[in-house]
């Protein structure tokens, strides 16, 4: 997964496109601590007390769940800076020792994680997430792959392998760790060629860094290239949009994510929240236009793949259905009903102490799932939903009606009448397939909160007002 975005909160309009990122169903933010429910004040508006550290075992979690192809995630929660748009779980230049040590948990983990499992988990692919996993030297690189293969058993070197990456760390040497240890897929953060643009959305970048990053993936590495452009920035415009837009190109990406920004820039305050959508929709449908006149198909609202870019071989996985490890204090893993991960938080002061907390784990301390979600069978059509549905190949009914015994529409009467009289949907082959059209996709961040249930909407919101 290349992002981890949670939109830092702040009032949207009603009927803005640019509600929610819906890349999993539900957000962390909807997470709680297992066995304890946990009100965000108590009666007397004094913070609730600490949590207890317990929940199911991670052995009887996994008991019983289809393994055979599983996906794995490694978070790495350390950048060499923090960008003023980012969102993610991850703090700025941690000190030498911490970076060991937490190595040494990850380690820990990933020998807890893999005793629990049952006989025959085998996985189909796997990404190194962040935060920056490049931060790290090539060495505690090395260290991960290391860990990671020898714990679970898995040879990285046959599956699809994801890493992110940025200008700053893709250095030669930890390239080199990485095309050695056969990572298909690069993913770097651009976000724009313009530094003032960069500058603006508060990342200190410098261009000669971003040429040099990008001239080593391709001389170091043969894997796939993916980079990360944002729109929406502040004072950028059609002319310097498409600036950014074919100087990508010209390192022949395999992919581009296009990210519309999420987090108001300082500089656009006075700016009208109206002015700001219509801004980005723009911006949007030109980035959209100009990569599929060049070749790329558009996947998603955010992901366009070239046309001639080589499929990513490696066993067969199916995201809908699958399960999914995380290892790393950031990191989500996923049975078929049940969503869990460490700790959750944004702020500087609680990643930090949750990074703290992590380090200190024994094995057994990392044994159980703290912090999650139980998916029931109405939680999992609409996460099924969401996950075909935003792409733009769109609602296979046939699977759907295998899976559920049941049609979509029947089970989400409201939604999708609600997107139908708006234009955005399309049923194709007497239904088999429902699809959004092409202006569902540009609304995609607007759509996927449709399908949230009443549920998750107020877990949501009760984070969102600590
Ligand atoms: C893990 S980072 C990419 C790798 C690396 N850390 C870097 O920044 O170069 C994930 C991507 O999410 C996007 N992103 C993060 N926060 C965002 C926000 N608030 N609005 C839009 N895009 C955002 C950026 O394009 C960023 O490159
Ligand atoms: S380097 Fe990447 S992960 Fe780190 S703060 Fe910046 S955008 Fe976020």
């Amino acid at each position: 997964m290349t992002a981890v975005i949670t939109p830092r909160p702040e009032p949207v309009r009603p009927d803005s496109p640019y509600r929610s990122y819906v890349y999993a169903y539900p957000h962390k933010s909807a997470y709680r601590p297992f066995s304890h429910p946990s009100p965000s004040t108590t009666r007397d508006g004094e913070p609730p007390a600490p949590v207890p550290r317990s929940g199911p075992l991670l052995s009887d979690l996994w008991r019983g769940e289809d393994v055979g192809a599983l996906s794995l995630y490694t978070h790495i929660p350390f950048c060499e800076m923090r960008c003023g748009f980012c969102n993610l779980f991850t703090r700025s230049t941690p000190p030498a020792e911490q970076v060991s040590a937490y190595l040494d948990a990850l380690e820990r983990q990933a020998d807890t994680v893999a005793a629990s499992l049952p006989e025959g988990a085998a996985f189909a692919r796997a990404a190194l997430g962040g935060g920056t996993p490049t931060y790290l030297t090539a060495d505690e690189l090395t260290r991960v792959y290391d860990l990671t293969e020898r714990a679970l058993g898995v040879d990285l070197a046959a599956i699809p392998v994801s890493v992110e990456t940025s200008p700053a760390t893709a250095t030669p040497e930890r390239l080199a760790v990485l095309a050695e240890r056969g990572a298909t897929r690069l993913s770097i953060g651009v976000q724009s060629f313009l530094d003032s643009e960069a500058h603006a959305a508060g990342r200190p970048q410098k261009r000669a860094e971003v040429d040099r990053a990008l001239a080593a993936i391709r001389e170091h590495t043969r894997a796939g290239l993916n980079v990360d452009l944002i729109y929406g920035i502040d004072r950028q415009d059609a002319r310097t949009w498409a600036y950014s837009l074919d100087t990508a190109l010209e390192w022949e990406p395999e992919e581009v994510y296009l990210y519309p920004l999420y987090v108001r820039p300082l500089t656009g305050l006075g700016r009208r929240a109206r002015d700001w959508d219509d801004h980005r929709l723009g911006l949007y449908r030109q980035g959209r236009d100009h990569l599929r006149e060049r070749g790329y198909e558009q996947v998603s609202m955010r992901m366009f793949r070239r046309a001639d870019a080589p499929e990513a071989v490696g066993p067969d996985y199916c995201c809908q259905t699958d399960g999914m490890v995380g290892l790393g204090c950031g990191a989500r893993s996923y049975t078929s009903t049940t969503h869990y991960s460490f700790d959750y938080a944004v702020g500087v002061g609680q990643v930090r102490s949750i990074i703290a907390d992590f380090v200190s784990r024994d094995g057994a301390g990392l044994s159980r799932a703290e912090v999650g979600f139980r998916l029931d069978g109405g939680e999992r059509r609409r996460r099924h939903v969401l996950q075909s549905l935003l792409r733009t190949e769109g609602l296979d009914a046939a699977a759907y009606a295998e899976r559920f015994a049941a049609r979509p529409e029947s089970d989400f009467p409201d939604e999708f009448a609600a997107l139908a009289g708006r234009g955005w949907l399309v049923r194709e082959e007497g239904a088999a397939r429902v699809r959004l059209t092409e202006e569902g996709i540009a609304h995609s961040d607007a759509i996927g909160p449709m399908f949230f249930s009443p549920d998750v909407v107020a877990l949501m919101a009760d984070y969102e007002a600590r």
